[in-house]
């Protein structure tokens, strides 16, 4: 199964992402941590994105396709793939359009997560994640169990996004209702679209995602 989920910066996107690849043994692309870690590796599409995330600006278009289309070729992408951050432009969901169809694949649904703007910025800059592992938290909304220490891997190091400020995700949430909120009524009209309320818990938007999942799985 291939997936889109799309929603704008703190809707939920990367945690849903997890949990389904989980459950479902599917592998999250998400080009927003490919682009991080080229920074981190400091490689001349890292160099090309460092500063344009800063200020949450998109990254151009033939950057993360190309990145993309070279990890849908990976074998762990065989049994399916969650897209988290990409597309977020009309061209670029042309080029998935374009990339899918030349490696005889197919997207099987595209999920929403519609939430409250106003609310975003709350989770934005409430969130950081274990230094070590990855794995996602949030000084309000998902704590660790024990404070200060991962739940996953035990580390009492963690990190924040350079990108996850008021300021930034003004910037942020421009480019989302300006270039990526026209693919909604792009996959409505293909009709893969499904739409589900990202406000509510992260477990009950977990259980509206996956209703989708089993309906679009057949
Ligand atoms: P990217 O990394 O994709 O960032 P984003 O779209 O801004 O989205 P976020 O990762 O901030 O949010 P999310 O939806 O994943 O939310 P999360 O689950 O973490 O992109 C970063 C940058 O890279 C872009 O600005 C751009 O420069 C570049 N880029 C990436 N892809 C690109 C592309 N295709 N084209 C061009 N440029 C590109 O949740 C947020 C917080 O809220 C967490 O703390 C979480 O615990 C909490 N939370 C989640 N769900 C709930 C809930 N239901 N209730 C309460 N809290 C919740
Ligand atoms: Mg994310
Ligand atoms: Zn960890």
């Amino acid at each position: 199964m291939n997936l889109i989920l799309i929603g704008p910066p703190g809707a939920g996107k990367g945690t849903q992402a997890k949990q389904i690849e989980s459950t479902h043994g599917i592998v999250q692309l998400s080009t927003g941590d490919m682009l991080r870690a080229a920074v981190k590796a400091g490689t001349e599409v890292g160099k090309r994105a460092e500063l344009i995330m800063k200020k949450g600006e998109l990254v151009p278009d033939e950057v993360v396709i190309g990145i993309i289309s070279d990890r849908i070729d990976q074998p762990d992408c065989h049994h399916g793939f969650i897209l988290d951050g990409f597309p977020r432009t009309l061209p670029q969901a042309a080029a998935l359009d374009d990339m899918l169809r030349a490696k005889s694949k197919k997207l099987d649904v595209v999920i929403e997560l519609k939430v409250d703007p106003k609310l975003l910025v709350e989770r934005i800059v409430g969130r950081y994640t274990c230094a070590k592992c990855g794995e996602g938290y949030h000084d309000v909304f998902k704590k660790p169990e024990k404070s200060g220490v991962c739940d996953v891997c035990s580390s009492t190091e963690f990190a924040r996004r350079p990108d996850d400020n008021a300021e930034t995700m003004n910037t942020r949430l421009m480019a989302y209702y300006r270039d990526t909120s026209p693919l909604i009524g792009y996959y409505f009209c293909k009709g893969n679209l499904r739409t589900v309320d990202g406000m509510v818990a992260i477990d009950q938007v977990e259980r509206a995602i996956e209703k989708h999942l089993v309906e679009a799985r057949g």
